[in-house]
């Protein structure tokens, strides 16, 4: 059956280009990617751009910290960010970044044709100010304390304590997480996009099939709430593009950041002598897909259409969103070690696993998923090895050893082989409709029925028997074959493993159109010697992993500030909470290296009479010979934090700065262990 062959664009949701890739952001880079390979791998035409979101104030405000510029910055971030997604194998068609002169020609453009059309109102708004740096305080860079319950150093906006969401201007005791300075009211002019102009058309839009049954639930309730107008300007200074003929007004990150879609892929047409607007005209016949995640449904769910609609462009063919990734049942943590960034997990582990366990887990609904790190190794290894590589490794030998590499002239049991890739469409159908986990359950399925089909003919004891030659070889034929099919199928999830396939089956199984190709078994063909194909996970590299995870939280809280007056790194507290930090002089007794860990010494510490465990995120500024002697200053009642080494029952305060390195910070002669500090 050859299928009508569609124009598909895809869309990944831009990240912030001020850190790194961590796997939460993984779960729709690679829920994409299956997405977008299965399209080509199915013989469509289908792009997948995405680019790094540059813009705002707090891109602005780091870079100022590191003292470079925040072109600086951003090309930086997105070196590693690309480096990552290239890693676990996200084949973008194009990354691009939203500072770039197609975003700045798109955000211009449809600014202009909103405002023509009337749909952008100025208006003069109070907000906060900070006095001493100039600059008006978005709600995140306001702190102070919850007026409803006290919580001290909460947000501007809402109160991680107890779940208040509030305005800055009810925060008691606000200051600037900038300066440190009482933020001030300020009178400015800003641009609203007034999004109510759009009501029904965005009714008609999100009731007409092209979001999810729960996401249209939720936009009932945005649209019986009222459609706000939508602030789409900010003062200088800020990082973005400037609103023409407005000096000093600047684009709103979020107004430039979806359009991001549009200029990496205008900047992929012009690279590659393709016409724009036969993607993104209004008349475009092209299906035009975003995934995003939950949170940021009513930008690309509201805003979104409603910009391309006012500007005379097509809107999304459908927008997909996703959960939240968990790490063993909770938020990822940097406490629990599991706030792991996409860098660590590849340092340890194959990006395949992560795929497949991520595609075991998936589906089409607005759901959560959960990365159970002792079910991942269970799941991958069960799987892929068990099932998958298996089949393989039970029948190769015998078809490079017999047969010389050649697969014979007939399959052993054809009417198996239909029956198993009768279930092409099947699976077809649940890639289309995002129902991953579905579709490995169908496949692994299968691989159950190859394997049992291997069990059973026992080529084995064929390979003993006299005569039995053409048997045995149209045995591991069959075997093959499945095997062939079964990785063709799993292909768009396992792209590292799917090429090393390849090699040894000697034939496409991942290209445009190989879909088609399952159909059809392989005879008389010759392979290559079988190869490992995929190693299995194990615990020692998970625990290495979070073991590595631990070592930067431990070393991004030693990481050097900036200058005390201008960042008050906390909020004021009275001598009562100071007193509860029991601070006392240690002697240490023993240091040593951390086999395993770069940043780490291990100290073992007298407190005069007991002693502790501590690992110390110091070693690219001490040599551990020379501390052991020296007297400290140790958090004696800091809750212990289990580390792959050991536990780490303490911390030695050190002062750090950019400059000059890190300082372990010493008592005066005389002080003996165990003395209390206050
Ligand atoms: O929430 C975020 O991480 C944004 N950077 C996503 C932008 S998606 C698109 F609109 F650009
Ligand atoms: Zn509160």
């Amino acid at each position: 059956m050859t299928l009508k062959q569609r124009k598909i664009v895809v869309t990944s949701a831009l990240p912030y280009a001020n850190g790194p890739i961590h796997l939460g952001h993984l779960v729709e880079y690679i829920q994409t990617d299956i997405w977008t390979r299965f399209q080509r791998l199915r013989g469509h035409e289908c792009f997948y751009v995405c680019a790094d979101d540059a813009h705002g104030t707090p891109i602005m405000l780091k870079s100022r910290d590191e003292s470079i510029t925040p072109e600086q910055l951003i090309e930086r971030i997105g070196k590693e960010h690309q480096a990552d997604f290239a890693d676990f194998n996200i084949a973008f068609d194009n990354y691009y970044s939203t500072h770039s002169e197609e975003n700045r020609g798109f955000a211009e453009q449809i600014f202009c044709a909103l405002d023509q059309a009337g749909h952008i109102a100025r208006r003069t708004i109070v907000q906060a100010y900070d006095p001493e740096e100039n600059i008006f305080l978005p709600d995140r860079f306001i702190r102070g304390e919850c007026p409803r319950c006290d919580a001290g150093d909460q947000y501007g906006d809402n109160c991680e304590v107890c779940g208040a969401t509030y305005s800055p201007v009810e925060l008691k005791n606000a200051v600037s997480a900038i300066s440190g300075a009482k933020p001030v009211e300020r009178e400015s002019e800003h641009f609203f996009v007034q999004l109510g102009d759009f009501e029904s058309m965005l009714r008609e839009w999100t009731g007409a099939g092209h979001l999810q049954p729960e996401v249209r639930n939720k936009l009932e309730e945005w649209f019986s709430a009222g459609l706000q107008d939508w602030d789409i300007s900010r003062d200088a200074p800020y990082f973005g593009f400037e609103i023409p003929g407005h000096p000093d007004k600047y684009f709103y990150v979020w107004l430039d950041a979806p359009i991001g879609y549009m200029a990496s892929f205008k900047n992929y047409c012009d690279a590659h002598g393709m016409d724009f607007m036969s993607y993104w005209g209004e008349k475009s016949e092209a299906e035009l897909y975003h995934f995003i995640g939950k949170d940021i449904l009513y930008f690309h769910t509201l805003f979104w259409p409603a910009m391309l609609h006012g500007s005379n462009f097509r809107k999304p063919t459908a927008v997909f969103a996703h959960g939240f990734l968990t790490v063993n049942g909770l938020k990822m943590s940097k406490s629990r070690n599991t706030f792991i960034m996409a860098r660590t997990y590849l340092n340890h582990l194959d990006p395949d696993y992560l795929r497949y366990y991520f595609a075991a887990k998936l589906n089409h609904r607005v759901e959560d998923i959960d990365l159970n790190l002792e079910d991942f190794i269970l799941r991958v290894n069960s799987d892929l090895v068990g099932k998958i590589v298996n089949i393989a490794s039970r029948c190769a030998g015998f078809i490079h050893k017999r047969f010389d590499d050649e697969l014979g002239p007939v399959l052993d049991d054809n009417d198996l082989f239909q029956r198993i890739t009768a279930s092409s469409e099947q699976i077809a159908l649940c890639y289309e409709n995002r129902e991953f986990s579905k579709a490995m359950r169908v496949i692994m399925a299968l691989a159950d029925e190859a394997n049992q089909y291997i069990s059973d003919r026992e080529p084995w004891v064929v390979a003993k028997t006299e005569g039995q030659s053409d048997q045995l070889q149209a045995i591991c034929t069959q075997g093959l074959n499945l095997f062939r099919v079964l990785m063709t199928w799993l292909s768009p999830v396992v792209p590292s493993l799917s090429s090393r396939v390849e090699n040894f089956l000697n034939t496409s199984i991942s290209q445009p159109g190989d879909w088609e190709s399952v159909s059809t078994p392989l005879h008389n063909h010759k392979i290559t010697p079988f190869r490992h194909l995929l190693k299995r996970v194990e615990q020692k590299d998970i625990d290495n992993m979070t073991d590595e995870s631990a070592e930067i939280a431990e070393s991004a809280s030693t990481e050097p500030s900036r200058p005390m007056a201008k960042n008050p790194i906390a909020e004021e507290i009275g001598i009562d909470t100071f007193a509860k930090i029991d601070l006392r002089v240690a002697l240490v007794a023993d240091a040593g290296p951390v086999e395993g860990a770069d940043k780490l010494i291990r100290l073992t510490l007298d407190l005069g009479g007991e002693t502790r465990n501590v690992f110390a995120g110091i070693k690219s500024a001490y040599d551990p010979a020379r501390l052991i002697g020296r007297m400290v200053v140790m958090v004696a009642n800091l809750a212990p934090r289990k580390m792959r080494f050991g536990v780490s029952e303490g911390m030695v305060l050190a002062a750090s700065s950019d400059e000059s390195g890190l300082y372990i910070l010493s008592p005066d002669e005389g002080a003996e262990p165990g003395m209390r500090i206050s």
